[in-house]
């Protein structure tokens, strides 16, 4: 059984994560989508939340499992057995940080692969931090954030 880990912030989750998701879950038997509780930031949407967004997403996709976790991503992935780690690119400006993270994941957990996956070029330019900033200004999610989501995260954002 091959399960691989889809780790991050998802603050919210956006059309790219989306995409994501949609690719890695063709790729395994298990794919764990895993939210960070991070202390450090302070985030539009609960983690709770994220979760349910992330879950209400995926009610299609019934080998997609959707969780939170604290600490260490590679003492997650073992706990989960994991073999793999799965992270999104979207251009070469994201390639420093995840060749960086991705390395001291193999150095913590050397049995552990992370695996890159390009979404689709259209979401290249789409991240959290811009659907936070965008809606926050009251502008168009529709091409950022997925369909079912977008009222709840403009919502949200406008306040
Ligand atoms: O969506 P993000 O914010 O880019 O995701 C970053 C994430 C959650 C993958 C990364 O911060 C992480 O794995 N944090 C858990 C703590 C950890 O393992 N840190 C060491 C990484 S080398």
């Amino acid at each position: 059984m091959r399960t691989a880990i889809y780790p991050g912030s998802f603050d919210p989750v956006t059309l790219g994560h989306w995409d994501l998701v949609q690719r890695a879950a063709k790729l395994v038997d298990r794919l764990v989508v895993a939210v960070l509780h991070n202390p450090s930031k302070s985030p539009a949407f609960t983690v709770e939340e994220r979760v349910a967004m992330l879950k209400e997403l995926t009610t299609t996709l019934p080998h997609v499992e959707i969780t939170s976790f604290h600490g260490l991503l590679v003492d997650f992935a073992k706990a989960q057995n994991a073999q793999v780690i799965v992270r999104g690119v979207r251009a070469f400006s994201d390639f420093e940080y995840e060749f960086q993270m991705a390395l001291m994941n193999r150095k913590l957990a050397p049995e552990l692969e992370t695996v890159f996956l390009m979404p689709k070029e259209k979401y290249s330019a789409v991240s959290s931090r811009l659907v936070r900033e965008i809606g926050g200004m009251g502008g168009n999610l529709s091409e950022l954030v997925p369909e079912v989501l977008r009222e709840r995260i403009a919502n949200r954002l406008g306040k």
